[in-house]
């Protein structure tokens, strides 16, 4: 049916010379705009750890404005508290969870909490603790490792019973880096945990495509948020001037393809990795 309608309205826009948007499965209207396809994502529940500062908040504010219910995970209580505040249009439909995805029993404990079964998960939260392997000492080996990777592994099992048997879209999106394709200077113990991140994504993608879900990982390039701006300037700089778009990312660059992924549209993509790095090589 919308097919049929974007035909006609095509060849009548081919006509006149304007252009057309398209909000898939709602409404056609603003014909003077680019070709714009939005996500409807209305009736469904997504939890997002990390989710309450960067990267994650920037998603669990795309994924509200599109409608779903957000269960925002994070460690941080005065981020919480932040996102909160920020996030107070959409009371109904967030639930803000304070929690460690490096901890069984917080987790076990955030997943009792769940309001609603989800269709959605996006496993974003991460640290760094960046020194050459020499200097790189077992704490710092450690703590990467466990909120990096093994948080993967007890939010993916913690929320594992909690997704709606109903819904034939499950989602799981796994935020890597290129670093955990190409390695990085000072950075073996995140390097480590986030090429596990992408073991673990390809495994899970071919263990769960026949309960209907599909199971990606997406690697990041250099995005402006807290993590990045812990870098120095001049690193940054440097860092700009090598990405073939000739800019660092911004957090909505990730959090355009977490909504992709998640996506009814996105359903025959499952154990890839998508680059959303500007082309930059490490
Ligand atoms: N920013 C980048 O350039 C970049 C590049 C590649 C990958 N990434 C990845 O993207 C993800 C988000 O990064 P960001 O830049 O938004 O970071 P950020 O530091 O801005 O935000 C991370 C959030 O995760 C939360 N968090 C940390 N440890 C946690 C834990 N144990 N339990 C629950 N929450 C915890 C923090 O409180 C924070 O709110 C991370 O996995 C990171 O490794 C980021």
């Amino acid at each position: 049916m919308i097919r049929n309608i974007k035909t006609s309205c095509e060849k009548y826009l081919e006509n006149t010379g304007s252009k057309l948007e398209i909000i898939v499965g709602n409404t056609i209207e603003n014909f003077e705009n680019k070709e714009n396809v939005k996500f409807d994502f209305k009736n469904k529940a997504a939890v997002i750890t990390g989710g309450a500062a960067g990267i994650g908040f920037g998603t669990a504010s795309m994924f509200l404005d599109a409608g779903a219910r957000v269960s925002i995970w994070d460690y941080s209580q005065e981020a919480l508290d932040r996102a909160k505040a920020e996030l107070s249009i959409y009371t109904e439909r967030v639930q803000f969870v304070q929690v460690d995805v490096g901890n069984r029993q917080s987790v076990a404990a955030a997943a009792a909490s769940l309001p609603w079964p989800i269709d959605i998960l996006i496993n974003n939260a991460g640290i760094t603790r960046d020194k050459s392997f020499a200097k790189l000492s077992p704490e710092d080996w450690d703590s990467v490792i466990t909120t990096n990777l093994s948080g993967l592994y007890n939010v993916t099992k913690g929320l594992f019973e909690k997704f709606n048997p109903k819904s034939t879209d499950k989602r799981i999106i796994n935020i890597s880096s290129v670093v955990g394709i190409y390695g990085n200077f000072g950075q073996a113990n995140y390097a480590s945990a986030k090429a596990g991140v992408i073991g673990f994504t390809k495994t899970l993608a071919k263990e769960l495509g026949r309960k209907g879900f599909t199971v990606n990982a997406i690697a990041p390039g250099f995005i402006k948020t807290a993590m990045v701006k812990l870098m120095p300037t001049e690193v940054l700089e440097k860092m700009a001037g090598q990405v073939p778009v000739a800019r660092l990312g911004e957090v909505d660059d990730i959090a355009n393809a977490c909504l992709f992924l998640s996506s009814h549209q996105a359903s025959y993509i499952t154990g890839t990795v998508i680059s959303v790095d500007g082309g930059i090589v490490l």
